[in-house]
């Protein structure tokens, strides 16, 4: 998350000017400029929301997916740049298994690349997204971004943050802007590093101490395909970290949750908690959009056709 607190409140109000305007004007934005998506790993949300968010400002997208295909680092997705550049892609929006590849890939082309997601790195839109829900949640405008913003807040990630780049990039922003992020999960689980993250980081292993202190919840799934040998007691982590009715109801009554997808119903989140009345998974999943038009506009902007 290399934005600082000011581009931080750039996107957000740009996010909600572009919401708010006329889709026939802000399809003239980035007519006929070219915007790519490369994907080397699974994706839903993410990828449809930029490919949605490039083409609602009037680009011509395409997708490059490789979910089968063993590519390498360095080179394949250095030349593979080059190729999709020699297309006339002005801009490329990158999800990669590996950390730093957007770096490698900015700079071998020159183009301006999009994070949508590194290996166990860092998620910036969706840490930027769920801002947004958070913020909206809170009745809290972009306006208002600060280093003090969210003073006062407490919110509890729980489950997989070892493995998840979405919790990385969250507890590298939130306590930016003055709120508390406990971490919270298995000891396998969790960074060793976790409370030398920075400030405003903290880990709590009992959920059900975190809920209480919670005004908001993010919960994740386990990242099986980073698991990498790791061995976890599934009754036992649903016993003591699933988001399920009765626990919330117990200790988070009235804490809206959070959830950056896909859902493992049963597993980290229960249906009843997911498409209950707390849930703002599918309000995270409509910000992505207008978080997505900001960041694609803002990475093509002042760029000659
Ligand atoms: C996440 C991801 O891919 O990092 N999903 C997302 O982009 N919304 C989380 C996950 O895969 O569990």
């Amino acid at each position: 998350m290399d934005f600082s607190v000011a581009e931080v409140r750039q996107i957000l109000l740009a996010a909600d000017a572009l919401e708010r305007e006329d889709p026939l004007r802000r399809a003239k934005r980035l007519a006929k400029r070219r915007v790519a998506l490369l994907f080397y790993e699974a994706s839903t949300r993410t990828r449809t929301s930029f490919e949605l968010a490039a083409k609602a400002l009037g680009a011509d997208t395409t997708l490059v997916s490789s979910l089968s295909s063993s590519i390498e680092k360095g080179e394949s997705l250095k030349d593979t740049g080059i190729t999709l550049q020699a297309l006339g892609a002005e801009c490329i929006i990158l999800r990669s298994p590996y950390s730093g590849a957007p770096y490698l890939l900015a700079q071998a082309t020159g183009l301006p690349v999009l994070n949508a997601g590194d290996g166990m790195a860092e998620h910036p839109s969706q840490a930027l997204l769920d801002l947004r829900t958070i913020l909206q949640l809170l009745g809290i405008r972009a306006s208002a971004i600060s280093e003090k913003c969210l003073r006062g807040i407490t919110l509890t990630i729980c489950g997989d943050v070892l493995h998840s780049r979405v919790a990385r990039s969250n507890a590298l922003l939130l306590p930016r802007l003055g709120a508390r992020v406990i971490l919270c999960g298995p000891e396998q689980l969790l960074p060793k590093t976790a409370e030398r993250m920075g400030p405003g980081i903290t880990i709590e292993r009992d959920f059900d101490a975190a809920l209480r202190q919670s005004k908001i919840v993010m919960m994740l799934r386990i990242q099986a395909e980073r698991l990498a040998g790791l061995s976890i007691d599934l009754d036992d982590y649903r016993r003591r970290y699933q988001a399920n009715a009765g626990r919330i109801a117990a200790c988070a009554p009235k804490a809206p949750i959070l959830h950056p997808g896909p859902i493992i119903r049963g597993m980290e989140i229960t249906s009843e908690v997911a498409d209950g009345p707390q849930s703002a998974i599918a309000r995270q999943v409509a910000n992505g959009v207008p978080i997505r038009m900001a960041l694609v506009a803002r990475a093509l902007k002042g760029g000659k056709r």
